[in-house]
């Protein structure tokens, strides 16, 4: 009988059957009145369906039908599976349905604002087509952004969201199976979480409030409430003014805090093997995925140990100083220097993932416990991905005195977050985490550009819609 089949299975192994399809008229060519292609396409799949007049089952009527299709409608194909004899480039299967019917499901207008086989394209391939002369319209990416919709259809789209879905999968799978509780903390609150001006402020019925900068403050209350190892998957919100390739104004946070039994390395231990776990997950699973990016946008697999390595911000200031590069030592890294270690330690080590610990408490936030030997340096640590902050992570202050006097070091009102400093006067155990950037995680696991080829709706400090 007649059956559903998802254009992804059809195969050598189903020639013969006929089979149900539907999807998205991609292309249309006509060849005559008696034949005609529809290029058909779902999620990412397109196979080539074949309309050619006969007396009992394709009429002239049904081929001209076919040929004034819009590109993008909706389609049903109910048909046969045929090998041709020829290997086929224009689709991801190679092998050819001949049409018996083809319905039309919905019909997209007839002029698109973008073409998504142009939008598919690599750039090399792009180059090369110009070059020849082809007419093509490059897609930028704020075309791409405007009309989210029609982009999200290319392969490389229909692969890195489920990119995503995979590294939130890991993350609650391997936390869950060490003893961590998945947690929703509030997204309105009284004060900033991170210190600094990049709050969204809003008005919470006539008092002041803002958008949740990190779950912070809330992630280490729940310590204080006795859930020892607590992980959270949930939306983060920076009122940036930063028009980079990395920075977005809201994007997913995937955030850790547990108890410390002896040292802040018990927290990097997480993050090394939860992380190894999320790598291996995707050449795992995503396999095809991964292949179809690379086909639009080439990278080389990511390089990382089984063991994580770590190294101290001074080991790191000294690599940098003997390449050449001088930093401030009590200072932060910038984007530039942190790149360069990245090449340092790929050579020296050839890792492109590791952990940079021990930096200077100047640099931290306020709730960073100072290191016991030497206050000038923290328990805290960042993590590269390719030689880009990923994750930043550290042992907080569980003492509400020294916690209320750091705030107020740092520059914080601390009236508006005086709930959080009173949570660790009723007791508190030492206690550490993370806080991991899901955009940036995708974005530099496949190498790409830009952090708005990660997010589905991107918003930055130029765009709120779609
Ligand atoms: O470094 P951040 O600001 O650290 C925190 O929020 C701490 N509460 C974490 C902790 O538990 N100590 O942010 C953590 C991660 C960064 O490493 C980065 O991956 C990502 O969040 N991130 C951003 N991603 C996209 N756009 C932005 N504007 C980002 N800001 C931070």
């Amino acid at each position: 009988g007649r059956k559903w089949t998802p254009v992804k299975y059809l195969t050598e192994a189903l020639k013969g059957e006929e089979v149900l399809i539907r999807g998205r008229a991609q292309a249309i060519r006509a060849v005559s009145k008696k034949m005609a292609f529809v290029v058909v396409r779902e999620r990412g799949y397109t196979v080539q369906c074949v309309l050619s007049v006969s007396p009992d089952k394709v009429s002239p009527q049904m081929v001209k039908f076919a040929t004034s299709l819009s590109r993008e409608s909706y389609v049903d194909v109910d048909g046969v599976v045929a090998v041709p004899g020829e290997t086929l480039t224009g689709t991801t299967q190679q092998v050819e349905i001949l049409v018996r019917k083809i319905y039309c499901i919905d019909r997209a207008v007839p002029s698109l604002p973008i073409n998504i086989e142009d939008a598919a394209r690599s750039e090399a391939d792009i180059e090369k087509a110009l070059q020849a002369g082809e007419k093509l319209v490059r897609v930028n990416q704020d075309t791409r952004l405007n009309f989210r919709v029609l982009d999200l259809r290319t392969p490389a789209n229909q692969s890195i969201f489920r990119l995503h879905d995979q590294v939130e999968t890991t993350f609650r799978q391997f936390l869950r199976s060490d003893g961590f509780v998945g947690i929703h903390t509030p997204k309105l609150i009284a004060g900033s979480s991170e210190g600094g001006a990049a709050v969204f402020r809003l008005d919470y019925k006539g008092q002041p409030a803002c958008l949740a900068q990190s779950p912070q403050l809330h992630k280490q209350m729940v310590i204080c409430g006795d859930f020892a190892r607590v992980f959270e998957i949930g939306p983060v919100f920076r009122a940036e003014d930063s028009y980079t390739h990395r920075h977005l104004c809201e994007f997913t946070g995937l955030d850790v805090e547990m108890e410390i039994k002896e040292h802040y390395s018990e927290v990097m231990d997480v993050v090394g093997r939860l992380f190894v776990s999320i790598f291996d997950s995707l050449n795992e699973n995503c396999h095809k995925e991964l292949e179809t990016i690379r086909k639009q946008y080439p990278f080389e697999p990511l390089k990382y140990l089984r063991e994580t390595l770590r190294l101290t911000f001074e080991e790191g200031i000294q690599m940098l100083k003997a390449a050449g590069v001088e930093v401030d030592p009590l200072g932060d890294l910038n984007t530039e220097a942190e790149r360069k270690l990245g090449q340092l330690v790929l050579e020296k080590y050839g890792t492109e993932f590791y952990i940079l610990h021990r930096y200077p408490l100047g640099v931290r936030p306020f709730y960073t416990m100072p290191c016991y030997d030497d206050p000038s340096y923290s328990n805290s640590f960042d993590v590269f991905i390719r030689g880009e902050e990923i994750i930043s992570g550290a042992q907080r202050i569980h003492n509400s005195d020294f916690l209320s006097q750091r705030a107020e070091a740092c520059g914080i009102d601390v009236k508006t977050i005086s709930a959080y400093i009173d949570s660790f006067r009723y007791g508190a155990p030492p206690h550490g985490g993370f806080g991991v950037g899901l955009e940036r995680v995708v974005m530099l696991f496949c190498a790409l550009n830009n952090i708005r080829k990660t997010s589905l709706f991107p918003r930055d400090p130029l765009r709120i819609t779609p």
